[in-house]
């Protein structure tokens, strides 16, 4: 098993959160306010439903609306089934069964076909709706196509290096990148369902190696990470922030919501040590209405696009993670950052005052580099607002 670089991680810094008062006054996202947003988000996402024809919701919005798409490329159609899977149990209403399970056998064709699976992102794919379906109503296909594509992820785990290539072919290009820490809980969940324990180190072992790796010393982080080809690590390089040396708000996020999962499978202390530090991090850099510009490197005045997406996965990290928080003042501060973000997500950032729009989040960014899903709707922000009202409203953990 790969060693955690104690050392390395010790010595990286943990800000004292500033102005720590702005985050523990007074609740917002009272029992009434939940379930008025729940209440909207359903609504957009029957109107979602009927727009795409019951199938898939394209990656971005195009003016605020989806388009239909197949489940047959990229690294999101998951979040579609996956809001399905929240609808459903948070309401009851067997109609939200029935069209979440009418997606799985899309999910087996194409893991079975291999239809667009050359990345690493099987866990944003299979986890948010075919290892929900077999934890929900232990649907056997659903299982068979999350154990399939979790075999597929190991194709890509690299040595020497101890890691999982996220894109491109096998051995082209010798690097992980930060979201992956979102992936490894389908590898997490295949061990756990099969007994087959080489799921879990291979997860363990991408775990350590990133968090050995991304986080510079001042707890923000790198967007990927190169390795030479004697696994010794190479440099930090981004592809969606503004710089190789900025924080990309939406990684941050992913680190944010990725420790507390590996975390919870792997009760390394030192997890819980290091999301203190990533996470002040982040909260020290939301501007005033907290929701974060697209790049940490920004703040109000800057004039660049807000990314709602990142604040809505980093609600999910914070409400997961939350448990574990031994200093009472922290988690104070923690559970308020929740509150507050969620709030502003739902006031100034829902689509409630939207009519023409089937997303539930305005006001994301893709790729900014790559003028992709600028200032949208994301498919992924959507799914993780859900979650984060879920959790908030029902304690539903979700299926990672
Ligand atoms: N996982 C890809 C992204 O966050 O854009």
């Amino acid at each position: 098993m790969v060693q955690i670089n104690k050392e390395k991680i010790n010595n990286i810094a943990k800000e004292e959160i500033v102005n720590s008062e702005r985050y523990t006054s007074t609740k917002k996202m009272t029992k009434e306010v939940l379930e008025a947003a729940l209440t909207d988000a359903l609504l957009k996402l029957d109107k979602l439903w009927d727009d795409v024809g019951g199938n898939f919701a394209s990656h971005a919005s195009v003016d605020n609306v989806y388009q239909e798409c197949k489940n047959d490329s990229g690294w999101n159609t998951g979040f579609m089934t996956g809001m399905l899977w929240l609808a459903y149990e948070m309401t009851g209403d067997k109609k939200y069964l029935e069209r979440a399970e009418s997606h799985i056998p899309s999910y087996h064709k194409r893991i079975v076909e291999k239809l667009g699976v050359n990345h690493h992102d099987m866990g944003f794919v299979f986890v948010p709706s075919c290892v929900a379906a077999h934890k929900l109503t232990g649907n056997e296909q659903g299982r068979e196509a999350a154990l399939l594509a979790a075999d597929h992820l190991l194709t890509r785990y690299i040595v020497p290096g101890d890691f999982i290539q996220a894109w491109g072919n096998v051995g082209d290009q010798l690097r992980l990148i930060i979201d992956c820490m979102n992936n490894i809980p389908l590898l997490y969940w295949a061990a756990d369902t099969t007994g087959d324990k080489n799921y879990y180190e291979k997860a363990y072992n991408h775990a350590i190696t990133t968090i050995n790796n991304i986080v510079r010393d001042d707890g923000s982080t790198f967007h990927t990470y190169f390795f030479n080809t004697n696994g010794t690590p190479d440099k930090g390089v981004t592809a969606q922030g503004a710089s190789d040396d900025s924080c990309w708000a939406r990684g941050q996020a992913w680190i944010v919501s990725g420790l507390p999962l590996s975390y919870k499978y792997t009760k390394e202390g030192i997890m819980v040590d290091l999301f203190e530090k990533v996470a002040n991090y982040f909260i020290n850099r939301l501007p005033e209405d907290f929701v974060p510009y697209w790049d940490m490197s920004f703040g109000d005045g800057s004039g660049e696009e807000r990314d709602s997406s990142s604040a809505a996965i980093a609600a999910c990290g914070f409400l997961e993670m939350l448990p574990h928080i031994k200093d009472e003042h922290l988690k104070a501060v923690y559970e308020g950052v929740v509150d507050k973000m969620m709030y502003s997500l739902y006031q100034n950032y829902s689509t409630k005052d939207t009519p023409e729009s089937n997303g539930l989040l305005l006001h994301a960014v893709y790729s900014k580099p790559g003028n992709v899903g600028v200032d949208e709707c994301n498919i992924w922000g959507c799914y993780y607002y859900m979650e984060a009202l879920a959790r908030m409203l029902k304690g539903i953990k979700a299926y990672w």
